[in-house]
Parts: C-alpha cells; structure tokens; sequence
C-alpha cells in the first residue's frame, strides 16, 4: 500500500531521514516509533509532499508520488493528522468538518459567492464521520471549548471524511488523557475492521503494542527494526535505541 525505497532528507547537517526503506500492508494498522527526533514526523511530511525528498521514492499504491505536491498526493488517496493541532477554534465541529470536505478551489469560490452553507447531503456525510468517532451528538460545538482529547477526535474525523486510501496519524494520543486513550484504540480497530489502513506514529508503548499489527522502528534517521509487536519489545538493538547510551 505504501512504499519507501532509500528516502533520504538532510536539513544542513542534520540526517533527519537517512535511507530509510520499508513498506506498509493495506487493511492493517501499523506504528513508526523511535526516539525523539529520529526522523518520523519528517518522514510524514516526505510521504505528504510539503517535504521533498533528497533521494530515494515513495509509492503509494503502484502510483511514484515522490515529490509529488501535497494536493496532488491527498487527491490519490492520503489523509493526515497532524502531530500538532490543525482546528480552527472559533468554528464549530460541523464547520470543521465541512471546510476538509471541500477542495481549496471550491473554498473559493464560495466564499466569493457566499456560498458557505452546508448541503444536507454534506450534513450526513459529517455525521457519519463524526459516527465514527463518538462525536455525532453535538455537531454545533465549537471547537475552542472541546477539551484537548475531543479536538483530537475531531481531527481524526476529519481525516477520516477526506476520501483516501491511507491514514498517516502523528502522535494520535499524545496528550489525551488515558480513558479517551482507550476510547482512540477501539476507534481505530474498529477502522481497520473496516478495512482502513493505517500508519501511525506514537511515542505511548502501552497504546502502540495494544492497536498495531506490526511495528517499524526508527533512530537517527535509520529504520533498524521491523516486525511484530512480540518481536519488537524483545529486539535488543530498539531496547538500545530508547534506553540511549
Ligand atoms: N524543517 C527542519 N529544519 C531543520 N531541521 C529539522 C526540520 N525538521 C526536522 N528537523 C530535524 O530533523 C530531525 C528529525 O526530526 P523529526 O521531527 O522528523 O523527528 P521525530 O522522530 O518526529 O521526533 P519527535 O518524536 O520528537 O516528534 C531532528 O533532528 C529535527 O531537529
Ligand atoms: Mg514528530
């Protein structure tokens, strides 16, 4: 489903992204972990296009989207959360929502017409999204007063409404307290029940080893280790890597 074949990027110095091949099976979830700093955030933003790769490619299905823009690569199919926060507070759920839905040239020209109501057919759409999620009670909210763990939520849904093939989640629960943790676990079984596929990014060990199928494990820029949750957590050299030295 998604490929990297010796992906490279260096900022000056800095080998943030160091050759690092390694491929994700469709209708699974699966982690990419590693210290701080060791390359998986830059990663992302190689696979989504705002960063191009110094070498190396990437596919996404048997499409080359290597360098391709970041429009150009959601309209094949790749839908994000960011590691950071992306909602507009003074929105609510459902405008939120809505505004992932259209295409940045739509968004023109409705805003030029003033066009920005929400179709009924929209309205369902989000609704099932928002099913999805846990969220479909109060699509009015805004989304300055949610708490931390519901923003989270919202943007899960966004990302899920964005017609795609892949999700590629950036530290989905960091931050969110441990009982919404839990709740983001079924919701993510439950998408790959539905047969999403899924690369995610964590640094909670607990959260990863209970919602991921296979693991790929990177430090400095490198990928050193790749399997089953099992073999992960006995792998000497990962152990290394996040005990440091
Ligand atoms: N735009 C940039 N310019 C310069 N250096 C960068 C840039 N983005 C990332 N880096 C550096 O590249 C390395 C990898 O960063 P990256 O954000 O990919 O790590 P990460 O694995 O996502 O870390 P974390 O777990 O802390 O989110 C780091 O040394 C970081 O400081
Ligand atoms: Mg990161």
């Amino acid at each position: 489903m998604l490929k990297l074949e010796k992906v490279k990027k260096y900022f000056g110095g800095i080998k943030a992204v160091d050759g690092c091949s390694f491929a994700i099976a469709p209708k699974k979830i699966t982690a990419l972990i590693g210290p701080n700093g060791s390359g998986k955030t830059t990663i992302f933003n190689l696979i989504s296009g705002i960063l191009k790769c110094d070498s190396g490619r990437i596919f996404l299905g048997d499409k080359n989207i290597t360098n391709l823009s970041p429009h150009k690569i959601s309209n094949l199919g790749l839908s994000r959360v960011f590691q950071q926060a992306h909602l507009f507070d003074n929105l609510s759920i459902e405008e939120n929502m809505s505004i992932a839905i259209d295409n940045e040239d739509m968004k023109f020209v409705k805003n030029l017409l003033g066009l920005n109501r929400i179709s009924k057919e929209k309205k369902q759409k989000i609704k099932e999204a928002l099913n999805k999620v846990g969220l479909e009670k109060s699509p009015q909210h805004l989304c300055g007063e949610l708490s931390y763990g519901q923003k989270r939520l919202v943007e899960l849904a966004r990302a899920i409404i964005n017609p795609h093939r892949l999700l590629i989640l950036d530290e989905p629960v960091a931050g969110v307290n441990p009982k919404l943790r839990e709740k983001i676990i079924k919701i993510l079984k439950d998408l790959e029940k539905a047969g999403e596929t899924v690369l995610l990014i964590e640094h909670d060990m607990n959260f990863t080893f209970s919602v991921a199928n296979r693991i790929v494990v990177m430090d400095a820029g490198q990928v050193i280790a790749e399997g089953t949750p099992a073999n992960i957590k006995n792998n000497k050299q990962v152990l290394e890597a996040y005990l440091g030295d």
